[in-house]
């Protein structure tokens, strides 16, 4: 089969990462696609920003809208960043030109997820976004086709590896917030605006995100519950260790009769339970389906080799013709749930 053509958008830390993925298995990566995946062009803002990567291959576009213009590129993959703007803006163009999506956005499918994948359905093109919640965990692909029989009742985890790092820093070493936070900055873990990591709305984006995905229903970012870990003080990490609990931020989502329930929060994990014990910036997602039982994924939620293997991944599938819609049902069929009452759990 003819390669597929794959254009990048954004060369940050996960574009870098993408690049290298790409050439590096590029022969393995081949055989399983079907087909050789090739990079033809790439955008960012700074042409001559120094990557550490080798970009000469591949033609420059000034504009990214020229990416999608081209003749000569099957897929898009978004990693600008930002939920309106020009991330946006290659999404709409990317899928109304029929063309394949791959985006790492959370913020992006947070608040345009719906409108974008009914796009993507119109035009019966794939949007993939594996990369979107927790990085590397293939967490989307496990729940959108593993667990497709199951009816999924509560999904809740760890959704935000630089708050999980502070958390851990701040318990192992008695680190203060702020200097944790200045660690994690340095490992490359934190959003570009490190108030999504600390407030909860980087949790609260892929948490919606997840949710949707598990129980059928249309994506609701405005009615997640969201507190941060701004305000913990080591004080607290040192009572909650004492009651035997660690603390963590737990992202948590539930759906019955009374509605749809989510909520990002620092939450007391007991010492001994699995949440507690996930290290560093790992992610953790638990999903419980009524045939399953219960799930749970550990990995990487961020890094570049990480969010691109899960990119990759999307792109590999497209190169099969593996994809369906977004959500794991046409947009119309997402239900309308309610938000619940919190008050009254
Ligand atoms: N800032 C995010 C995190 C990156 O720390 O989890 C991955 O989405």
């Amino acid at each position: 089969r003819p390669p597929l053509r794959v254009a990048l958008a954004g060369i940050g830390v996960v574009g870098g990462g993408v690049v290298r993925l790409l050439e590096t298995n590029r022969d393995l990566i081949a055989r399983r696609a079907g087909r050789p995946i090739e990079i033809v062009a790439v955008s960012a803002r700074d042409r001559h920003k120094d990557r550490g990567i080798d970009l000469s291959p591949y033609r420059w576009e000034d504009d990214m809208g020229a990416l999608v213009a081209a003749d000569d590129v099957d897929v898009v993959v978004e990693m600008v960043g930002g939920a309106d703007g020009p991330a946006l803006t290659l999404a709409r163009q990317t899928l109304a030109a029929g063309k394949a999506l791959v985006t790492a956005n959370k913020a992006m499918l947070a608040h345009h997820g719906l409108s974008l994948a009914q796009l993507a359905e119109e035009k019966d093109t794939p949007l993939k976004y594996e990369a979107a919640v927790a990085g590397g965990i293939p967490v989307i692909k496990a729940i959108r086709e593993g667990a497709s029989a199951n009816a999924i009742a509560r999904v809740y985890g760890i959704l935000n590896g630089t708050c999980n790092y502070i958390l851990t820093l701040m318990e192992r070493e008695g680190a203060s917030f702020a200097d944790a936070l200045t660690a994690a900055q340095a490992e490359g873990y934190a959003e570009a605006d490190p108030s999504f990591d600390v407030d909860g709305i980087d949790a609260a984006h892929k948490l919606s995100i997840l949710a949707a995905l598990c129980f059928g229903t249309k994506l609701d970012i405005d009615t997640v519950a969201t507190t941060g870990i701004r305000n913990l003080i080591a004080a607290d990490i040192r009572e909650a260790e004492a009651l035997g609990h660690r603390v963590r931020l737990i992202g948590m989502a539930e759906r019955d009769a009374s509605g749809l329930y989510q909520k990002v929060q620092p939450c007391l994990v007991p010492a001994d339970h699995p949440l507690a014990y996930v290290p560093g910036a790992l992610n953790a997602v638990v999903a419980e389906g009524n045939f399953v039982g219960r799930l749970f994924f550990e990995g990487a939620g961020a890094g570049a080799g990480p969010t691109a293997s899960a990119i990759v991944a999307d792109i590999i599938d497209i190169a099969r013709d593996e994809y369906g819609p977004a959500f794991a049902m046409p947009v119309e069929a997402l239900d309308q749930a309610p938000a619940a009452d919190a008050g009254a759990r």
